[in-house]
């Protein structure tokens, strides 16, 4: 796409009959379908400032984080190239690329139905202002609604290019990871008079070039607050302080979900990796002890009635139980049916939650997705009566 082609569709971008056409509609958005183009994201923006309001943005790489953040109300998703650091397991951001943004805006752009969806310009995207036009309108193909990249007065011309095109920007100022190398480090920003004056500059100038809201890191909170009550565009601080207009974390620091480094700013909410290793490990040695059996198979050995511990998160293993039907001897057949039943009425009795999740899941809005998650949970339970050779028929089992 020539730069022409792509300042017309900035200029369509408000006209267009096709909503796919339009970068910020989407089927089912509601606080960002008010937007008709990009000077429109920025009033809006400003006026919710201006209104008092805080924003709060957290990082998703994927499907499901960007669905769960979005169900819980967050203002914008950050499709970050942190990316690099907690999903891609490279020492910085340094090695991501476009392709890489892309794909994960993708992934996103599907869970996300109601956030704000902004992208970062990797590493080397923004050189000039043809290539950062370009590499923005990527990632806004990809689903984005907006674009976010690092410096300001050193980017004035590539922030004020793509704004020209028509996408939404949000400035990053203060500690830039992209930088690191260059630096040799994470440091604080503004802690010296010429340090702060820099910051202010920077400020100015993506505010000048048409940003829509400012990224703060790791900049002194004196600071901080100072740009914050200078500027009309939201600023959202990450180690900056609590005075900015908002927010952000990556969600691996937010959810405990990258337990080898955590920020010192980021305060932890959640010990999603400390679950994920008990769950796991749970499993290692149920699978080990019990010779192969689920824990949900183990509770076949309780009497009727027995209250077993839940263990609804995982799913018996169609494969695992077989196995454990084929270690009858040949002449039990009956013994086997008995089990199935058993089986089938535990199921039922203890997996309250995998039921309901399968009756939300018919429901899915991604049709693809729902039926062949309740298709699985249907062969799962009739393979189970069919691996007990038909002694008790699926549907009077109620299958
Ligand atoms: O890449 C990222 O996650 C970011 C946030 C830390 C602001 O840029």
């Amino acid at each position: 796409m020539n730069s022409t082609a792509i300042r017309n569709r900035g200029i369509e971008f408000g006209e267009s009959k096709n909503r796919t056409e339009n970068f910020l509609s989407a089927p089912q958005d509601s606080r960002r379908s008010a937007f008709k183009s990009c000077s429109d994201v920025n009033l809006s923006f400003r006026d919710r400032k201006a209104g008092g309001e805080k924003f709060a943005m957290l990082t998703a790489y994927d499907y499901p984080m960007a669905r769960l953040l979005d169900e819980s109300g967050v203002d914008f998703v950050l499709v970050g190239d942190s990316l690099g650091m907690v999903v891609l397991g490279y020492p910085d951001t340094t090695s991501v690329t476009v392709e890489h943004m892309v794909h994960h805006c993708r992934a996103v752009v599907r869970g996300a139905k109601t956030a704000f969806i902004v992208a970062d310009l990797p590493i080397g995207s923004v050189n000039t202002p043809t290539l950062a036009v370009q590499n923005a309108m990527r990632l806004c193909e990809a689903g984005a609604h907006g674009v976010k990249l690092e410096g300001g007065v050193s980017r004035y011309r590539e922030i004020a290019a793509i704004v020209e095109a028509g996408i939404p920007v949000m400035g990053h100022i203060g500690m830039l990871p992209q930088r690191v190398l260059v630096e040799g480090g994470y440091k604080i920003k503004g802690k010296t008079p010429t340090e702060a004056q820099q910051l202010y500059a920077d400020a100015v100038a993506v505010e000048k070039a048409g940003a829509f809201a400012l990224v703060m890191e790791l900049v002194r909170q004196e600071v901080a607050r100072k740009i914050t009550t200078t500027m009309a565009i939201p600023t959202i601080g990450i180690g900056s302080g609590p005075d900015c207009d908002g927010q952000v974390l990556v969600v691996h620091d937010l959810v405990g979900l990258f337990p080898w480094f955590t920020p010192k700013f980021a305060t932890p909410r959640a010990q999603v990796a400390g679950s994920i290793r008990e769950a796991v490990q749970t499993f290692v040695q149920d699978t080990k002890i019990a010779g192969g059996l689920t824990t949900e198979q183990n509770t076949l050995t309780q009497p009727p009635g027995a209250n077993p511990k839940p263990v609804s998160s995982s799913e018996p293993n169609p494969a695992t139980l077989q196995k454990a039907q084929s270690s009858l001897p040949a002449d039990a057949a009956p013994a086997r049916a008995a089990s199935a039943a058993s089986f089938l009425q535990s199921t039922r009795t203890y997996s309250t939650k995998s039921h309901d999740q399968s009756l939300a899941l018919e429901k899915s809005p991604m049709p693809g997705r729902g039926s062949l998650e309740r298709k699985n949970n249907q062969s799962l339970c009739c393979g189970n009566l069919n691996s007990v050779q038909g002694q008790i028929e699926p549907e009077a089992a109620g299958c």
